[in-house]
């Protein structure tokens, strides 16, 4: 039987986790893996930190500490936030551990030692003040696709376009803000185009039919347009270094290594049997990713893989798409979003509310929007209202009339049989929508079982009978009974702490999806557990504390947004003047001759300006925004006949004449092409 190897995509290290990764990845694949191991499959499930590339450098440099720092903080709250969650990874491990620099640094060697790679010598944007190459996030720019001011070296987070640094329009360094050199550099690729003639076209069409349409019509795409050589070395001193002789300050690409930090997660694992994972091909690879990882994990890992030769290659990518909040996208950077760690405190021992609204409205088959509206209507009206509902009344009724013992079933009558019919196909729905990765209708499939328990109750109303037909309530309770063990099971992958919770109250173990679903599993004067509410509603107040959060957030960033607009605005216009008053002042172009600094003034420069008519001394307060070696030569306007005025004990004769931007940098106002000293400007 084959065995299974689930991977979750290795979040970054540089920031908690949010209901947008837990819907995108992480929520999915646990209740994917749980199914797997309830059907007694041998699966592996595999995650860990992404603690290289530039997000973590760049976050190190923002709050002042090292990129080590910030991952073993990130990693900690990470691990503790999942597993807490319920997220069951048989590992969580990380890329900056040893043995994934073995690994990843082995495997490139393979690749190089094979001649897998080409080697070039390029162009590349470098910062001249952080004497740096500007590697992926550190440059941003516009995007040439859909024109977002602020897209990365290597991705448009707008428009989603994988982008690389050149194509940028108006390229500036992270790191100084200003525009970039270009420098030569030599760097390793990975030949994608040779691959997609090889082997990668026919390979991704042959999923077709089994990946899903949105990830496979992105590959498709992608191959459509032709792939192209990618770089998988960076001038970067954080990562793992690359493992070839002249190669100082390169280290691997993150998106080279951390791939491979699934391997690397598996041999520390199972260090005598990962092969038997990776190396089999009785083993299917799955990677559950976001949107925004699709190329790396179907075609560049794929590509990477294939190249070393002893790997499987994934056999499905179930990537989801994206979760909004409350109608805006989810933002990190603006604070946008429902942080794990905060709602595991605001709503303790409720992890399974929030899996289940997450599997509810899951973006399965495109973008999908969370409002904590929706979470408490689905908390009140389907959590509590339906299964919790269900689940208590069958057995606080059992406690009142059978001593909390399971009583016996009698004859069977047309609504019993329905309910014997639900307990067994039912199951096979929610499997068979587990197998196709479709998540939501799978949960809802297990919801349907506890919506036909509280039919059955509400159309034989036991409680009524009990004065009538004692009989008859021992079976109706019965049956509802076999109905409580059947959900127990079937919301385990979903809802594991209720799960467990349902257990205890009904007495009995957990038990294997691998035999069929029947409703006799319950013997006769069985004695149950105490009963407990399994979901309590949510009230308005709790909902209303965490809009008004959100709220509070987004009035915070206006503030703020309008705080900086204020400053960068522009000057109001002066009042009217005249033309009489104008012709006035004496403007005439000049050349700066000579420039010095004023001994104990840090903002004057001395100048020495040719008007034309004569050459003259002029104080300027640009001192803090030239040196003088760079304007010398330069043309400038001058207001020539402005009073002499004694300057630090300079005579001052005229005034140089600046443009000041919003953010207070000067330029100087300068005839369009260098012209006669002297000439009159009006
Ligand atoms: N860290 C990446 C992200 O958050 C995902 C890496 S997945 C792996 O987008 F395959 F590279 F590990
Ligand atoms: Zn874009």
């Amino acid at each position: 039987m084959s065995k299974y190897l689930v991977t979750a995509a290795l979040p970054y290290a540089n920031g908690p986790l949010h209901i947008g990764h837990i819907a995108g990845c992480y929520l999915p694949s646990d209740i994917f893996v749980r199914y797997l191991r309830l059907m007694n499959r041998d699966v592996k499930f595999i995650c860990g930190s992404d603690e290289h590339g530039v997000p973590i450098t760049l976050r190190a440099k923002k709050e002042g500490v090292t990129p080590q720092e910030v991952v073993d903080k990130y990693n900690a709250i990470m691990r503790d936030s999942f597993k807490e969650f319920g997220i069951s990874f048989d590992i969580y491990h990380r890329t900056s551990d040893k043995v994934h620099h073995e690994t990843a640094s082995g495997f490139f060697k393979n690749l190089y030692d094979k001649g897998v790679f080409t080697e070039e010598v390029s162009e590349q944007y470098f910062d001249e003040a952080a004497q740096m190459f500007l590697a992926d996030r550190y440059i941003t720019g516009t995007c040439p696709k859909c024109g977002n001011a602020n897209a990365y070296g290597d991705q448009c987070e707008k428009c989603g376009s994988s982008l690389s640094p050149r194509e940028l329009i108006n390229p500036h360094s992270q790191l100084s803000g200003q525009p970039p050199i270009l420098k030569q550099t030599k760097h390793w690729y990975l030949p994608l185009d040779k691959m997609q003639e090889e082997w990668l076209n026919k390979w991704i069409l042959s999923k077709e039919d089994s990946w899903k349409k949105s990830v496979f019509g992105q590959c498709k795409s992608w191959l459509d347009q032709g792939l192209q050589p990618r770089a998988v070395t960076r001038d970067l001193d954080w990562g793992v270094p690359v493992p070839v002789a002249d190669s100082q300050g390169k280290v691997l690409y993150v998106w080279f290594d951390a791939p491979i930090g699934y391997i690397s997660a598996t041999k520390a694992l199972l260090p005598n049997d990962w092969e038997s994972y990776w190396k089999n091909p009785d083993c299917k690879l799955i990677h559950f990713i976001g949107k925004d990882n699709i190329v790396f994990h179907c075609i560049i890992f794929p590509a990477m893989l294939k190249a070393h030769g002893d790997y499987i290659l994934p056999d499905n990518v179930p990537a989801n798409e994206f979760l909004n909040l409350e109608g805006d996208k989810i933002s990190t950077s603006r604070n946008w979003a429902v942080w794990l760690h905060e709602y595991l405190v605001d709503f303790k021992d409720k992890q399974d509310v929030l899996r289940y609204v997450l599997c509810a409205t899951a973006p399965e088959t495109k973008d999908n929007d969370f409002t904590w509206k929706d979470f408490q209507d689905r908390n009140n009206n389907e959590l509590v209202a339906i299964l919790g509902n269900f689940v208590n009344r069958t057995l606080v009724l059992t406690g009142k009339y059978f001593e909390n013992k399971v009583p016996a079933r009698g004859e069977l009558h047309e609504a019993d049989k329905v309910c014997l019919e639900a307990i067994a196909t039912i199951p096979q729905q929610v499997k068979e929508s587990i197998e196709k990765y479709r998540f939501r209708e799978a949960l809802a499939s297990m919801m349907d079982l506890a919506r036909a328990g509280n039919k059955y109750l509400a159309d034989t109303e036991p409680w009524k009978l009990a004065k009538t037909d004692m009989s008859r309530v021992q079976t109706i309770l019965n049956i509802s009974l076999e109905i409580t063990v059947a959900l127990a099971s079937l919301c385990e992958p979903f809802l594991p702490f209720t799960a467990e919770k349902i257990r205890t109250m009904m007495n009995i173990n957990a038990r294997d999806w691998s035999e069929a679903f029947t409703g006799n599993l319950l013997s006769e004067g069985h004695s149950l557990g105490q009963a407990a509410l399994l979901f309590d509603k949510i009230e308005d107040d709790a909902i209303n504390a965490q809009i008004d959060k959100l709220n509070a957030t987004k009035a915070a960033k206006a503030a703020e947004e309008s705080a900086t607009a204020e400053a960068t605005a522009l000057k109001p216009l002066k009042d009217v003047t005249t033309y009489d008053d104008f012709v006035k002042m004496d403007l005439r172009v000049g050349t700066i001759l000579t420039a010095e600094k004023v001994a104990k003034a840090d903002k004057l420069l001395k100048l020495t300006i040719d008007t034309g008519i004569d050459q003259r001394t002029v104080v300027s307060g640009i001192a803090m925004h030239f040196s003088p070696e760079e304007i010398i030569g330069k043309q400038v306007t001058l207001l020539a006949n402005l009073a002499p005025r004694k300057i630090k004990g300079i005579e001052s004769n005229g005034m140089i004449l600046m443009a000041e931007d919003a953010d207070g940098k000067l330029v100087f106002v300068q005839p369009s092409r260098t012209t006669t000293p002297g000439s009159t400007i009006a």
